[in-house]
């Protein structure tokens, strides 16, 4: 059964220094236990106040670095230095001021059409894993969510997957590239923690319905976002969390 929590907070700013901290703790906690702690990132506006906080003190200086590996949610198909890149935003705000190590930094090769970027990062996924599974059960998952309710890169009406870690994505989504490739629910859904960042009023409508609207797992594909045996975090700013009702069965709302 999965715990779900929403948090909301008065901005972006008191968001993402929770955020920041919910990290350090899932860090310290994970390499503690396991001796390193495996992060899936998201790509967006975002989580960008987040990245940022991340690369200065106390943060800087607090997390184990070296013990950390990156992975991202989904990826643009694009060159890593483009600035749509969602490993160029992360090395640019983050990864560039603090020692992580190169190896650990496990990126979609986005400069490959999606069916290749797909099958590279699927690889790479494996090099990951424990003996005999196709990805790691990450520590951590960062996810944003569109107006639309896409997450990641799953868009609505697109397929339901399972078993595969990751899909090449050609959807048209807005002024983004639309070429992509994209981790699957079964990849979110084994994690231990994942965490939505959800800012913005034009979010709130997708946000009451991943929460508590009819279940469409097609045409709102954050919904299909459950760790089975993880905690589920929703972290919105005032505007974003504004058509949530003030109970919702089976979820802890703190406002
Ligand atoms: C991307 C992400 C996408 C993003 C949401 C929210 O665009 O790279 O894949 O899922 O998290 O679209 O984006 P914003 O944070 O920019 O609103």
């Amino acid at each position: 059964m999965t715990t779900i929590s929403v948090k909301t907070f008065s901005d972006s700013q008191q968001l993402s220094s929770f955020a920041a901290e919910l990290v350090l703790k899932v860090v310290l906690d994970s390499v503690a236990k396991r001796d390193r702690s495996t992060i899936s990132l998201s790509g967006g506006g975002t989580p960008a106040p987040l990245y940022t906080l991340l690369a200065k003190s106390p943060y800087r200086e607090r997390l184990p670095w070296g013990q950390m590996c990156f992975f991202w949610g989904d990826e643009r198909c694009v060159p890593p230095d483009d600035p749509q890149s969602s490993y160029h935003q992360a090395q640019t705000v983050l990864f560039a001021h603090v020692p992580v190590p190169v190896e650990n930094i496990f990126r979609a090769r986005g400069e490959l059409p999606p069916p290749g970027a797909a099958q590279d990062y699927a690889r790479q996924l494996k090099s990951q894993a424990a003996q005999g599974l196709l990805w790691p059960r990450f520590d951590l998952v960062l996810l944003g969510l569109g107006a639309d309710g896409h997450t990641a890169s799953l868009f609505p009406g697109s397929p339901l997957t399972r078993g595969i870690p990751c899909v090449a994505v050609e959807a048209n989504y807005q002024d983004r590239p639309a070429r992509r490739v994209s981790l699957t629910p079964s990849v979110f859904n084994s994690a231990r923690q994942v965490v939505f960042l959800v800012t913005g009023a034009e979010k709130a409508a997708a946000l009451a319905a991943t929460l508590v609207g009819e279940r469409d797992l097609i045409k709102f594909p954050a919904q299909r976002i459950r760790p089975t045996g993880g905690k589920l975090w929703f972290l919105a700013d005032q505007t974003a969390a504004s058509q949530l009702p003030a109970h919702i069965p089976g979820v802890s709302i703190q406002r």
